[in-house]
Protein backbone atom coordinates (compact mmCIF):
# COMPACT_ATOMS: atom_id res chain seq x y z
CA UNK A 1 0.00 0.00 0.00
CA UNK A 2 1.34 3.36 -0.46
CA UNK A 3 1.73 5.95 1.96
CA UNK A 4 -0.90 8.73 0.27
CA UNK A 5 -3.41 5.35 -0.08
CA UNK A 6 -2.82 4.72 3.74
CA UNK A 7 -2.63 8.89 4.65
CA UNK A 8 -6.10 8.94 2.79
CA UNK A 9 -7.54 6.61 5.04
CA UNK A 10 -6.76 8.03 7.87
CA UNK A 11 -7.67 10.94 7.23
CA UNK A 12 -11.05 9.55 6.03
CA UNK A 13 -11.29 7.49 9.11
CA UNK A 14 -10.62 10.55 11.17
CA UNK A 15 -13.78 11.97 9.24
CA UNK A 16 -16.16 9.48 9.96
CA UNK A 17 -15.29 8.86 13.55
CA UNK A 18 -15.38 12.34 14.69
CA UNK A 19 -18.74 12.81 13.12
CA UNK A 20 -20.14 9.36 14.69
CA UNK A 21 -19.12 10.33 18.14
CA UNK A 22 -20.44 13.92 17.88
CA UNK A 23 -23.74 13.10 16.66
CA UNK A 24 -23.95 10.40 19.23
CA UNK A 25 -27.10 11.51 21.00
CA UNK A 26 -26.97 9.11 23.64
CA UNK A 27 -24.77 6.55 25.84
CA UNK A 28 -26.08 3.78 23.55
CA UNK A 29 -25.22 5.39 20.23
CA UNK A 30 -21.93 6.41 21.61
CA UNK A 31 -21.00 3.24 22.40
CA UNK A 32 -21.90 1.59 19.14
CA UNK A 33 -20.40 4.36 17.60
CA UNK A 34 -16.89 3.66 19.79
CA UNK A 35 -17.18 -0.36 19.07
CA UNK A 36 -17.25 0.58 15.75
CA UNK A 37 -14.36 2.55 15.13
CA UNK A 38 -12.31 1.67 18.41
CA UNK A 39 -13.11 -1.83 18.56
CA UNK A 40 -10.42 -4.00 19.97
CA UNK A 41 -11.07 -7.06 17.75
CA UNK A 42 -12.65 -5.13 14.33
CA UNK A 43 -12.62 -1.60 14.69
CA UNK A 44 -11.92 0.71 12.04
CA UNK A 45 -8.93 1.73 13.28
CA UNK A 46 -7.58 -1.46 14.28
CA UNK A 47 -8.39 -2.63 10.35
CA UNK A 48 -6.76 0.66 8.89
CA UNK A 49 -3.50 -0.62 11.54
CA UNK A 50 -3.11 -3.69 9.72
CA UNK A 51 -2.67 -1.46 6.32
CA UNK A 52 0.66 -0.08 8.08
CA UNK A 53 2.81 -3.61 7.88
CA UNK A 54 2.12 -3.42 3.73
CA UNK A 55 3.32 0.46 3.67
CA UNK A 56 7.24 0.88 2.13
CA UNK A 57 9.58 0.28 4.31
CA UNK A 58 11.06 3.99 3.60
CA UNK A 59 7.34 5.10 4.42
CA UNK A 60 6.99 3.60 7.73
CA UNK A 61 7.77 6.14 10.10
CA UNK A 62 6.29 8.77 9.00
CA UNK A 63 2.95 6.28 8.33
CA UNK A 64 3.68 5.13 12.34
CA UNK A 65 3.02 8.48 13.71
CA UNK A 66 0.46 9.44 11.39
CA UNK A 67 -1.29 6.23 12.62
CA UNK A 68 -0.75 7.55 16.38
CA UNK A 69 -1.44 10.83 15.57
CA UNK A 70 -5.24 9.70 13.97
CA UNK A 71 -5.39 7.56 16.95
CA UNK A 72 -5.06 10.07 19.43
CA UNK A 73 -7.61 12.38 17.51
CA UNK A 74 -10.30 9.87 17.40
CA UNK A 75 -10.01 8.75 21.08
CA UNK A 76 -10.18 12.69 22.11
CA UNK A 77 -13.16 12.97 19.88
CA UNK A 78 -14.83 9.96 21.95
CA UNK A 79 -13.92 11.24 25.02
CA UNK A 80 -14.95 14.75 23.94
CA UNK A 81 -18.59 12.93 22.91
CA UNK A 82 -18.74 11.66 26.49
CA UNK A 83 -18.45 14.72 27.98
CA UNK A 84 -20.93 15.94 26.60
CA UNK A 85 -23.35 13.93 26.88
CA UNK A 86 -22.25 13.95 30.50
CA UNK A 87 -23.30 17.20 30.63
CA UNK A 88 -26.32 17.38 29.07
CA UNK A 89 -27.21 14.75 31.55
CA UNK A 90 -26.83 16.75 34.41
CA UNK A 91 -28.10 20.16 32.41
CA UNK A 92 -31.59 18.22 31.90
CA UNK A 93 -31.70 17.17 35.35
CA UNK A 94 -31.38 20.52 36.30
CA UNK A 95 -34.14 21.24 33.60
CA UNK A 96 -36.61 19.02 35.47
CA UNK A 97 -35.90 20.66 38.73
CA UNK A 98 -39.19 22.19 39.92
CA UNK A 99 -37.96 24.48 42.84
CA UNK A 100 -42.21 24.83 43.54
CA UNK A 101 -42.34 21.01 44.39
CA UNK A 102 -42.96 20.74 47.88
CA UNK A 103 -39.29 19.21 49.78
CA UNK A 104 -39.19 15.43 50.50
CA UNK A 105 -39.37 15.15 54.09
CA UNK A 106 -35.63 12.81 55.80
CA UNK A 107 -37.17 10.57 57.78
CA UNK A 108 -35.97 11.07 61.46
CA UNK A 109 -36.97 9.11 64.87
CA UNK A 110 -38.84 9.87 67.41
CA UNK A 111 -39.19 8.89 70.75
CA UNK A 112 -41.18 5.65 71.90
CA UNK A 113 -44.33 5.73 73.28
CA UNK A 114 -43.20 4.30 76.50
CA UNK A 115 -40.40 6.59 76.58
CA UNK A 116 -42.36 9.52 75.87
CA UNK A 117 -45.53 8.14 78.64
CA UNK A 118 -42.42 8.54 81.06
CA UNK A 119 -41.70 12.11 80.01
CA UNK A 120 -44.92 13.18 79.96
CA UNK A 121 -45.29 11.54 83.39
CA UNK A 122 -42.31 13.19 84.58
CA UNK A 123 -43.43 16.41 83.75
CA UNK A 124 -46.56 16.24 85.71
CA UNK A 125 -45.51 14.98 88.88
CA UNK A 126 -42.88 17.72 88.59
CA UNK A 127 -45.11 20.16 88.29
CA UNK A 128 -47.07 18.58 91.62
CA UNK A 129 -43.83 19.09 93.16
CA UNK A 130 -42.53 15.70 93.03
CA UNK A 131 -38.69 15.07 92.30
CA UNK A 132 -38.00 12.12 90.08
CA UNK A 133 -35.52 10.05 91.09
CA UNK A 134 -33.81 6.65 89.54
CA UNK A 135 -33.29 3.24 91.31
CA UNK A 136 -31.21 0.30 90.01
CA UNK A 137 -32.67 -2.38 88.03
CA UNK A 138 -30.48 -5.09 90.26
CA UNK A 139 -31.57 -5.39 93.61
CA UNK A 140 -30.32 -7.39 96.58
CA UNK A 141 -33.67 -8.77 98.82
CA UNK A 142 -33.29 -6.17 101.44
CA UNK A 143 -34.65 -3.27 99.03
CA UNK A 144 -36.82 -5.49 96.77
CA UNK A 145 -38.34 -7.69 100.08
CA UNK A 146 -36.97 -7.26 103.32
CA UNK A 147 -37.33 -3.68 103.62
CA UNK A 148 -40.63 -3.81 102.34
CA UNK A 149 -41.84 -5.99 104.95
CA UNK A 150 -41.89 -8.86 102.55
CA UNK A 151 -41.09 -12.14 104.88
CA UNK A 152 -38.73 -15.02 103.64
CA UNK A 153 -41.81 -17.12 103.89
CA UNK A 154 -43.94 -14.82 101.41
CA UNK A 155 -44.97 -16.34 97.75
CA UNK A 156 -43.87 -13.06 96.10
CA UNK A 157 -40.03 -14.06 97.02
CA UNK A 158 -40.29 -17.34 95.62
CA UNK A 159 -37.79 -17.71 92.87
CA UNK A 160 -40.34 -18.90 90.14
CA UNK A 161 -41.40 -15.33 90.70
CA UNK A 162 -38.31 -13.54 90.04
CA UNK A 163 -35.26 -13.11 88.22
CA UNK A 164 -32.63 -14.03 90.23
CA UNK A 165 -29.28 -13.60 89.25
CA UNK A 166 -27.20 -17.21 89.35
CA UNK A 167 -23.44 -15.57 89.60
CA UNK A 168 -24.51 -13.17 91.92
CA UNK A 169 -23.98 -14.84 94.68
CA UNK A 170 -20.11 -15.14 94.30
CA UNK A 171 -19.45 -11.54 95.70
CA UNK A 172 -21.61 -10.95 98.26
CA UNK A 173 -24.41 -13.10 100.76
CA UNK A 174 -27.27 -11.40 99.56
CA UNK A 175 -28.71 -13.00 96.11
CA UNK A 176 -29.55 -10.72 93.85
CA UNK A 177 -32.20 -10.18 91.32
CA UNK A 178 -33.44 -8.11 88.88
CA UNK A 179 -36.24 -5.84 90.08
CA UNK A 180 -40.08 -7.10 90.24
CA UNK A 181 -41.12 -3.45 91.55
CA UNK A 182 -40.01 -0.10 91.69
CA UNK A 183 -40.96 0.02 95.53
CA UNK A 184 -37.51 -0.58 95.93
CA UNK A 185 -36.46 2.81 95.29
CA UNK A 186 -38.86 4.19 98.01
CA UNK A 187 -36.57 2.31 100.72
CA UNK A 188 -33.42 3.66 98.67
CA UNK A 189 -34.71 7.37 98.80
CA UNK A 190 -36.05 6.65 102.54
CA UNK A 191 -33.21 5.77 103.57
CA UNK A 192 -30.79 8.59 102.69
CA UNK A 193 -32.61 11.23 102.78
CA UNK A 194 -34.87 12.51 106.28
CA UNK A 195 -38.44 12.87 106.13
CA UNK A 196 -40.68 14.72 104.69
CA UNK A 197 -40.14 13.05 101.21
CA UNK A 198 -41.89 13.37 98.07
CA UNK A 199 -40.87 11.21 94.88
CA UNK A 200 -41.78 9.39 92.19
CA UNK A 201 -39.05 6.45 90.23
CA UNK A 202 -39.94 5.34 86.37
CA UNK A 203 -38.37 2.65 85.20
CA UNK A 204 -38.31 -0.67 84.20
CA UNK A 205 -39.50 -3.84 86.14
CA UNK A 206 -38.71 -7.64 85.29
CA UNK A 207 -41.07 -10.80 86.35
CA UNK A 208 -41.41 -13.98 84.62
CA UNK A 209 -44.96 -13.86 83.31
CA UNK A 210 -45.91 -15.39 80.06
CA UNK A 211 -46.05 -12.43 77.61
CA UNK A 212 -50.06 -11.98 76.61
CA UNK A 213 -51.96 -8.64 76.01
CA UNK A 214 -51.55 -7.16 79.32
CA UNK A 215 -48.50 -8.91 80.48
CA UNK A 216 -44.52 -8.65 79.55
CA UNK A 217 -41.61 -10.13 81.62
CA UNK A 218 -40.39 -6.93 81.60
CA UNK A 219 -42.41 -3.74 81.77
CA UNK A 220 -42.47 -0.26 83.22
CA UNK A 221 -43.86 1.11 86.63
CA UNK A 222 -44.09 4.59 88.12
CA UNK A 223 -43.50 4.85 91.74
CA UNK A 224 -44.98 7.59 93.85
CA UNK A 225 -43.92 8.08 97.56
CA UNK A 226 -45.20 11.18 99.67
CA UNK A 227 -44.11 10.97 103.56
CA UNK A 228 -45.12 13.94 105.57
CA UNK A 229 -46.54 14.96 109.02
CA UNK A 230 -50.29 14.73 107.68
CA UNK A 231 -50.93 12.72 105.01
CA UNK A 232 -54.12 10.85 104.34
CA UNK A 233 -55.98 8.64 101.47
CA UNK A 234 -57.39 11.41 100.00
CA UNK A 235 -54.63 13.44 99.32
CA UNK A 236 -53.53 10.09 97.81
CA UNK A 237 -56.72 9.77 95.23
CA UNK A 238 -56.17 13.44 94.21
CA UNK A 239 -52.62 13.05 93.34
CA UNK A 240 -53.74 9.92 91.29
CA UNK A 241 -56.79 11.59 89.96
CA UNK A 242 -54.59 14.38 88.81
CA UNK A 243 -52.65 12.37 87.27
CA UNK A 244 -54.86 10.22 85.68
CA UNK A 245 -56.44 13.34 83.71
CA UNK A 246 -53.59 15.45 83.10
CA UNK A 247 -52.08 12.44 81.25
CA UNK A 248 -55.54 11.37 80.04
CA UNK A 249 -56.86 14.57 79.12
CA UNK A 250 -60.39 14.26 80.47
CA UNK A 251 -62.14 13.83 84.12
CA UNK A 252 -61.34 10.57 84.95
CA UNK A 253 -62.43 9.03 87.83
CA UNK A 254 -60.46 6.79 90.48
CA UNK A 255 -61.70 4.03 92.39
CA UNK A 256 -59.68 2.13 95.19
CA UNK A 257 -60.68 -1.27 95.74
CA UNK A 258 -59.43 -2.86 98.87
CA UNK A 259 -56.43 -5.07 98.68
CA UNK A 260 -53.26 -6.30 100.08
CA UNK A 261 -49.41 -5.32 99.27
CA UNK A 262 -47.06 -6.41 102.76
CA UNK A 263 -45.70 -2.46 102.41
CA UNK A 264 -48.76 -0.41 103.05
CA UNK A 265 -51.38 -0.23 105.40
CA UNK A 266 -54.54 0.13 104.10
CA UNK A 267 -53.77 -1.07 100.53
CA UNK A 268 -55.98 -0.71 97.33
CA UNK A 269 -56.15 -1.27 94.04
CA UNK A 270 -56.02 1.70 91.77
CA UNK A 271 -59.26 1.49 89.15
CA UNK A 272 -59.46 4.60 86.48
CA UNK A 273 -62.74 5.08 84.90
CA UNK A 274 -62.43 6.35 81.86
CA UNK A 275 -64.49 6.22 78.17
CA UNK A 276 -67.19 4.03 80.69
CA UNK A 277 -64.87 0.88 81.71
CA UNK A 278 -63.13 0.36 84.70
CA UNK A 279 -59.40 -0.42 84.26
CA UNK A 280 -57.27 -1.58 86.67
CA UNK A 281 -53.96 0.89 86.64
CA UNK A 282 -51.88 -0.78 89.77
CA UNK A 283 -51.50 -0.73 93.53
CA UNK A 284 -51.25 2.10 96.76
CA UNK A 285 -51.85 2.45 99.88
CA UNK A 286 -50.92 4.10 103.17
CA UNK A 287 -46.77 3.11 103.69
CA UNK A 288 -47.06 0.14 106.24
CA UNK A 289 -45.28 1.32 110.07
CA UNK A 290 -43.05 -1.40 109.91
CA UNK A 291 -41.61 0.25 106.59
CA UNK A 292 -40.97 3.33 107.96
CA UNK A 293 -39.09 1.46 110.42
CA UNK A 294 -37.07 -0.42 108.42
CA UNK A 295 -36.17 2.85 106.69
CA UNK A 296 -35.19 4.58 110.24
CA UNK A 297 -38.47 7.02 109.97
CA UNK A 298 -40.61 6.94 113.59
CA UNK A 299 -44.29 5.98 112.60
CA UNK A 300 -45.61 8.14 115.28
CA UNK A 301 -44.08 11.38 113.69
CA UNK A 302 -44.85 10.93 110.11
CA UNK A 303 -47.05 9.23 107.73
CA UNK A 304 -47.53 8.45 104.36
CA UNK A 305 -48.71 7.23 100.79
CA UNK A 306 -46.99 5.04 98.12
CA UNK A 307 -48.43 4.02 94.77
CA UNK A 308 -47.39 2.08 91.88
CA UNK A 309 -48.85 2.00 88.19
CA UNK A 310 -47.87 0.25 85.00
CA UNK A 311 -46.23 2.81 82.88
CA UNK A 312 -47.62 0.54 79.54
CA UNK A 313 -51.29 0.49 81.15
CA UNK A 314 -51.32 4.06 80.82
CA UNK A 315 -50.06 4.50 77.73
CA UNK A 316 -52.06 1.46 75.79
CA UNK A 317 -55.11 3.26 77.60
CA UNK A 318 -54.39 6.68 75.99
CA UNK A 319 -53.80 5.27 72.78
CA UNK A 320 -56.07 2.48 72.54
CA UNK A 321 -53.59 -0.07 72.21
CA UNK A 322 -55.06 -3.54 72.36
CA UNK A 323 -52.11 -5.61 73.28
CA UNK A 324 -49.06 -4.43 74.76
CA UNK A 325 -46.98 -6.42 73.51
CA UNK A 326 -47.06 -3.82 70.33
CA UNK A 327 -44.62 -2.20 72.29
CA UNK A 328 -41.55 -4.10 71.99
CA UNK A 329 -41.94 -5.45 68.52
CA UNK A 330 -40.11 -2.69 66.73
CA UNK A 331 -42.78 -2.22 63.93
CA UNK A 332 -41.83 1.06 62.60
CA UNK A 333 -45.32 0.98 61.33
CA UNK A 334 -46.77 0.61 64.57
CA UNK A 335 -44.22 3.16 66.53
CA UNK A 336 -44.81 5.73 63.63
CA UNK A 337 -48.09 6.49 65.27
CA UNK A 338 -47.23 7.98 68.21
N1 LIG B 1 -45.24 -2.59 94.05
C1 LIG B 1 -46.61 -2.94 93.83
C2 LIG B 1 -46.66 -3.87 92.60
O1 LIG B 1 -45.72 -3.91 91.86
C3 LIG B 1 -47.47 -1.75 93.58
C4 LIG B 1 -47.59 -0.86 94.77
C5 LIG B 1 -46.71 0.21 94.90
C6 LIG B 1 -48.54 -1.08 95.73
C7 LIG B 1 -46.82 1.05 96.01
C8 LIG B 1 -48.63 -0.26 96.82
C9 LIG B 1 -47.80 0.79 96.95
O2 LIG B 1 -47.62 -4.58 92.40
Amino acid sequence: MSLDAFLSELGQLTTDATAAFSAAADTESLESARVEFLGAKSGQLKTVQKGLGTVDKADKPLAGKSFNETKQKVEAAFEEAGSRLAGSAIRQEAADFDPTEPGRRTRIGHAHPITQTIEELKDIFGRLGFNVVEGPEIEDEWHNFEALNIPRSHPARDPLENFYLATATRHSDSPLLLRSQTSTVQIRVMENTPPPVRIVSLGRVYRPDTADATHYPMFHQIEGLLVDKQVTMADLKSVLRMLCSSYLGEDVHVRFRTSFFPFTEPSVEVDMSWHGGWIEMGGAGMVDPNVLRAVGYDPDEVIGFAFGLGVERLCARRHAVRDIREFYKNDARFLHQF
